[in-house]
């Protein structure tokens, strides 16, 4: 084979509970993952021999504001790939293109998707059959929500949320998503969560699930599970996004179900009845102040995937 493509899906978190600030700088957490069908692809190539200097892994990203993407060594999708081929003590070459449609520093984990996208695609075209769970390990390294990535459907996520439990779920979720203009840095929202709770005086407490989470996941309830969604790091970004306020509260008076800032945000997320309410809520939120655009999008959907 000399090129492999890989569909890989967003997240968004249903529950997004953050504990202390552990000493290497992450926190604990219960982390409620839910994959939505709104993918990035990540190709990755054989080089053409031409430049015999040119570096082992290369990568090009095409999209939508695809400015802020690094295309060097520190894109989350050469990392991994660098890694998988550490892993198996060679070193390897590939050409990654990613085309992307998750957000940019969105809280939808684009970036840790195409990471997870790199491990398949190369261990595929590498030849390595390295089995799911080493590429789950390695995908811990590259980052906490890298492993999702791979799994894909609905699970519960513990330790800094890479630790993970697929999740029973009947049905299918429809969501509309309202990306932001600009992205929020992750570490920055995590930072001011912790600023808040110094500022009111409130211990972070021990992340635990909602029962009523799991419940309406089991049983396929969008209602109950609309009232379910919770993310403690939503204050935190309203503090550095306060427009996000009023993308909310715009989803929530047209009738979402649950509407809820994905991960660190600035992303919106809002759950529907069905697949024509998300349609039609999508229309009416679609010019609210800050909000660069809208998309529709179902889930569960399986994790990284090679395609076709
Ligand atoms: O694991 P990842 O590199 O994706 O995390 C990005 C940043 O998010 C971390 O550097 C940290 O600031 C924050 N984070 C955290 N606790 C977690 C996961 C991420 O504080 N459990």
């Amino acid at each position: 084979m000399s090129a492999i493509s890989v569909r890989v899906p967003a997240k968004v978190n249903l529950q997004l509970a953050v504990g202390p600030l552990r000493d290497d700088g992450y926190h604990d957490l219960v982390n409620v993952f839910h994959a939505v069908s709104l993918f990035d692809e990540v190709t990755a190539a054989e080089p053409l021999d031409g430049d015999p200097s040119a570096a082992p892994l290369g990568v090009r990203v095409e999209g939508d504001l695809t400015g802020e993407v690094p295309v060097s060594d520190d894109n989350l999708a050469v990392r991994a790939a660098r890694a998988l081929a550490d892993r198996a003590g060679r070193s390897y070459r590939a050409d990654l293109l990613i085309r992307k449609s998750i957000p940019v520093a969105g809280g939808m984990a684009g970036g840790s998707a195409d990471a997870a996208a790199a491990l398949v695609a190369c261990n595929e075209l590498w030849g390595l059959g390295l089995p799911v769970e080493d590429l789950m390990e390695i995908a811990a390294d590259i980052g906490s929500d890298v492993p999702f990535a791979l799994l894909g459907g609905t699970a519960v996520g513990t330790g800094r949320g890479e630790r993970l439990a697929p999740l029973e779920t009947a049905g299918v979720f429809h969501w509309v998503f309202a990306l932001a203009d600009g992205g929020l840095s992750t570490p920055r929202v995590y930072g001011e969560c912790d600023r808040l709770r110094e500022e009111a005086g409130v211990a972070a407490p021990t992340p635990a699930v909602s029962e009523a989470l799991l419940a309406a996941l089991r049983e396929g309830d969008a209602k109950s599970l609309g009232q379910a969604l919770s993310n403690d790091l939503q204050p935190a970004a309203l503090a550095l996004r306060p427009s996000l306020a009023g993308t909310l509260a715009l989803g929530r008076e047209h009738g979402a179900l649950g509407a809820i800032v994905s991960g660190s945000g600035p992303t919106c997320a809002f759950l529907a009845e069905s697949a024509e309410r998300a349609h039609e809520l999508a229309a009416l939120i679609k010019d609210v102040d800050g909000c660069r655009a809208v998309v529709t999008a179902h889930g569960p959907v399986p994790g990284a995937t090679v395609a076709g």
